[in-house]
């Protein structure tokens, strides 16, 4: 079990449901696009995220030994049972059990990251499939997925420029990821691909179809021009109140509090040493979104002892107020003693 309480209390808060939140515009500005154009597609939100590891990983051909799999990169309940990863969690379940043959599933999705401004232990995910009548070509379905994809970016992002890259993922084939140029820079949209015969067959259907995946706060980070990935979950009612069901609203920052750095060294003491449990001690001792970052700055091995050492830059700021150098060094002390308690590195 590797669920922590700060990770359970995000199940059911669903903030893609709430009306006003900038995830549910995005969310609500791709369904519709979906439905003027093809008004069979079922819209589900509000599938449960604990999902069996079989249909999570096995049923999208995903190998037992894949990173995405392993302790360290998922939330596990047990054996069997972990919290989504990604919505295509949800594509062999619906295929084979609803029916259904063109949906959209969106939903919080959970990973054991790295600690920055872009990335959060929790998520939000939209995933689309759609089936084609048996015997439709290959270059005929990766066509209308291309053609779908770029109108429903255009619905979001107005005329931009996009490209096309070839991807890898196990459960589709030929992959692509697509591209566009946005405020000066290449940005990744989503991931897509036709889906593995495999998958199909095994949901007991012979017709083939296309699936994508896109992350709601990635885009929705660059169209309200939300600069930090926490600030989605601010009760801040400076944040809350910024926006209006519908509407892309620009962000305007209210304040840019200070930030604190400190630093941690340590040698990481056993080899199964991994950041991100490393990570998610730093989540676990700090209850409120006080930090900003966590930076691997420095690693080295020494010269005889081959032992590693490696030195974690934390920067401490809330997006809401400021932070006193009593409650930072008590927070950061926390983490130093769990480190050591909890993944046997010796402090420098
Ligand atoms: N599930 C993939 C991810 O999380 C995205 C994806 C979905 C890719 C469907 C292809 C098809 O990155």
């Amino acid at each position: 079990m590797t669920i922590t309480p700060n990770i359970a209390e995000r199940v059911g808060v669903n903030l893609h449901l709430r009306p006003s939140h900038p995830l549910n515009t995005i969310k609500t500005l791709i369904e519709n696009h979906f439905l003027k154009t093809d008004p069979t597609f079922e819209l589900y939100s509000t599938l449960p995220p604990l999902v069996s590891t079989q249909s999570c990983f096995d049923d999208l051909l995903i190998p037992p030994t894949h990173s995405s799999r392993s302790k360290s990169d998922t939330y596990y309940y047990d054996n069997t049972t972990c919290l989504r990863t990604h919505t295509s969690a949800h594509q062999s379940t619906l295929l084979k059990e609803s029916g259904s043959k063109r949906f959209l599933v969106t939903g919080d999705v959970y990973r054991r990251d790295e600690i920055d401004r872009c990335h959060y232990p929790v998520f939000h995910q939209m995933e689309g499939v759609k089936m084609f009548e048996a015997g439709t070509g290959g270059d005929v379905i990766e066509e209308d997925l291309k053609r779908t994809l770029e109108g429903v970016t255009k619905e979001i992002f107005g005329e931009v420029e996009m490209r096309w890259n070839d991807d890898y993922f196990p459960f589709t084939s030929p992959s692509f990821e697509l591209e566009i140029f946005f405020n000066g820079e290449w940005l990744e949209v989503l991931g897509c691909g036709v889906i593995q015969t495999k998958i199909i067959e095994n949901a007991g259907l012979k017709q083939p179809g296309w699936a994508f995946g896109l992350g709601l706060e990635r885009l929705a980070m660059v169209l309200f021009e939300i600069p930090d990935i926490r600030l989605f979950w601010s009760k801040d009612p400076r944040f809350i109140d910024q926006f209006k069901s519908g509407e892309i609203i620009k962000f305007k920052p209210f304040s840019k509090y200070p930030s604190s750095i400190r630093d941690i060294s340590f040698w990481t003491g056993s080899q199964n040493f991994h950041a991100n449990d490393f990570s998610e001690i730093v989540r676990n001792c700090i209850s409120e979104d006080i930090i900003e970052s966590v930076e691997l700055i420095d690693e080295f091995v020494h010269p005889k002892t081959k032992e590693v050492s490696n030195c974690f830059r934390f920067t401490y700021r809330s997006m809401e107020r400021s932070l006193t150098n009593e409650e930072i060094d008590k927070v950061h002390f926390k983490v130093r003693e769990r480190a050591v308690d909890e993944l046997g590195v010796v402090l420098r």
